[in-house]
């Protein structure tokens, strides 16, 4: 009796131990393969930055090496400067297959001068339209800000520079699939999206200023690595992990309607002539 109890707080020791050994700042190197773009991507300064490009005949991209359920992961992103019109620049959790789930974070390039749109998708077990769009409240081209994507039991939830912009909650009471059981990666890319990304099209990418360039640092993927090396999701979720039970408090709600009020620019529960057959489920119960 004593001795089960004894392996049992060893096991729960065990976990700690790991789970912190993967909340230390990312080294590139460590964590992420570059995975196409022949040779676009790079990875410099002892894997403290990935520098991403695009010309006229490849973009580039990265993925993270291992798979999670569950996490919270950041990425400091500086953007294309200048006319960055036709491109995407992407920061996503994705798992594979027809029916798979994707949480994105995607940024529309401009014309110099005129604002990036940050652009927010969630599918789940291969059903997207879900996007809000967001205008920033800073120019993200001139200095590295931070990007990320939490997404736990509860709720996944968008932040900029700390600060949440969008929140999906966990609707599966009102029949709304969430994510929970397909593993993900993390994915990084650059590539051009001509015929959509900037004004629904209309603008193209001025391939005389190419290679266009984005530059990604102080990535921190704080998730649970999957299989899971305890055994099973009860394994990974025992983890004491600060993001894991995180829900929303007063302060978080009142800054996410703050962005929304001044820089949501798309909400796709608002947009009724799309959904003639009746909104999506989830979108009453959107705050
Ligand atoms: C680009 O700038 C125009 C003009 O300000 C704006 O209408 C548009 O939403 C911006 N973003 C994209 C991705 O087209």
């Amino acid at each position: 009796m004593l001795m089960a109890s004894a392996l049992f707080s060893l096991y729960f020791v065990l976990l700690a131990i790991s789970s912190t050994s993967t909340a230390m700042p990312g080294n590139f190197n460590r964590e992420v393969d570059i995975t196409w773009g022949n040779g676009r991507g790079k990875i410099l300064n002892a894997g403290q930055l990935i520098t991403l490009s695009l010309d006229k005949s490849s973009g580039s991209g990265f993925q993270s090496k291992n798979q999670y359920i569950y996490g919270r992961f950041d990425v400091q992103l500086k953007l294309i400067p200048g006319n960055s019109a036709g491109t995407v620049t992407t920061f996503y959790l994705s798992s594979q297959g027809q029916m798979h789930d994707e949480i994105d974070l995607e940024f529309l390039g401009n014309l110099s001068g005129d604002p990036y749109t940050l652009h927010t998708n969630v599918f789940t077990q291969g059903r997207g339209n879900r996007e809000e769009q967001f205008k920033l409240w800073f120019d993200p081209t001139m200095d590295f800000h931070t990007y990320s994507i939490l997404w736990n039991p509860k709720h996944i939830v968008f932040y900029v520079d700390g600060t949440p912009i969008r929140e999906f909650k966990n609707m599966e009471a009102k029949g709304v699939a969430y994510p929970k059981r397909q593993a993900i990666r993390v994915y990084a890319s650059l590539w051009a999206a001509e015929d959509w990304a900037t004004r629904g099209g209309m603008v193209k990418a001025d391939w005389s200023q190419a290679p266009f360039a984005a530059a990604f640092k102080g990535y921190e993927a704080n998730g649970c690595v999957w299989p899971a090396a305890g055994g099973g999701a009860t394994a990974c979720s025992a983890r004491g992990s600060s993001w894991m039970w995180q829900e929303f408090d007063a302060t978080s709600l009142r800054r996410m309607r703050w962005v929304q009020r001044n820089y949501m620019i798309y909400n796709y529960c608002t947009d009724a002539k799309r959904f003639p057959q009746g909104m999506p489920p989830e979108c009453s119960a959107t705050p």
